[in-house]
C-alpha cells in the first residue's frame, strides 16, 4: 500500500531570520513513517523542519511553510492510498515576508497575520476511496474537539491526544492517544512508545484502506 504522511511543524517566515512556528518535533510522524515502511508499505514523508533522521526505505520531501506543505501533499496525494496528516501546520502566517532582515525600528508592535489553508479540508475533494487520517493535539479532555474535527474534515479516523498529559505530546518518546471513528466507536490506548502507537495507527489504516478498496 502507498502511504503519504506529513510530520513536524511548519515555519512561517517574517523575514530571512524570523519565523512563527510551534513545538512539534516530528517524532510521532517519523514513527508513523518508520512503522509503515517496516510493515512493507511504500512511504512518502512530507516533513517540516525537524532534527530527525529519515527512516530507512522512506522517501522524504522537506518543506518549510504550510503553503509548501499543501503543494507537496497535492503533488503526492494522487499516488497514495492512505494519507496520514500528523503535521502541526501553523494556522496563521505573517501577511508579508520581508526579503531582507527587518530592522528593529521597521517592526511595528503588532504583527498582521493571514490564515493558512487547512490542508486536509482543501484536499477533501480528492479523497475518493483514499483513507484520510488526522491527528488532534489538544490541551485538556480531547475527545469532543477531536470528534468535531473528524466530522468537519471528513476523516476515516482521528488520533486524539492531550498534549499536556504526563508522558504525552510534543518532544516525548511516549504518547497516550485515543482512536476515534466516524461511527462513534473509540479506542483508548494506554501510554505507549510513539513507535508502538505508530504500529497501531498503521495497522488501523491498513484495515480501513482494505475496507474501502
Ligand atoms: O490544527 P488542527 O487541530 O485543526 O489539526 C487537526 C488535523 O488537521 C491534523 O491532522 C493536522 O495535520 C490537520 N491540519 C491541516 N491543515 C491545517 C491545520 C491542520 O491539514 N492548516
Amino acid at each position: 500500500m502507498r502511504f503519504l504522511i506529513t510530520a513536524g511543524p511548519t515555519r512561517e517566515p517574517l523575514d530571512p531570520v524570523r519565523f512563527i512556528s510551534n513545538r512539534s518535533t516530528g517524532k510521532m510522524g517519523f514513527a508513523l513513517a518508520q512503522a509503515a515502511a517496516e510493515a512493507g508499505h511504500e512511504v512518502v514523508l512530507v516533513a517540516g523542519p525537524v532534527a530527525l533522521e529519515t527512516p530507512p526505505g522512506v522517501r522524504r520531501v522537506d518543506i518549510e511553510t504550510a503553503l509548501e506543505m499543501l503543494a507537496a501533499v497535492e503533488r503526492e496525494l494522487p499516488a497514495a492510498e492512505v494519507y496520514i496528516s500528523c503535521a502541526a501546520v501553523a494556522d496563521w502566517r505573517p501577511e508579508v515576508c520581508s526579503p531582507t532582515k527587518l530592522k528593529k525600528h521597521e517592526m511595528a508592535g503588532t504583527l498582521r497575520l493571514v490564515r493558512n489553508p487547512d490542508i486536509l479540508k482543501t484536499l477533501r475533494p480528492l479523497k475518493g476511496t483514499r483513507t484520510f487520517i488526522g491527528f488532534a493535539a489538544e490541551t485538556g479532555e480531547p475527545d469532543a474537539e477531536a470528534t468535531r474535527k473528524l466530522r468537519e474534515k471528513g476523516l476515516d479516523m482521528i488520533v486524539a491526544n492531550d498534549v499536556t498529559a504526563p508522558g504525552a505530546g510534543f518532544a516525548h518518546d511516549t504518547n497516550r492517544v485515543t482512536l476515534l471513528f466516524p461511527d462513534g466507536h473509540r479506542e483508548a490506548l494506554p501510554l505507549m512508545t510513539k513507535h508502538e502507537v505508530a504500529q497501531r495507527v498503521i495497522a488501523c489504516a491498513q484495515t480501513l484502506a482494505t475496507q474501502t478498496e
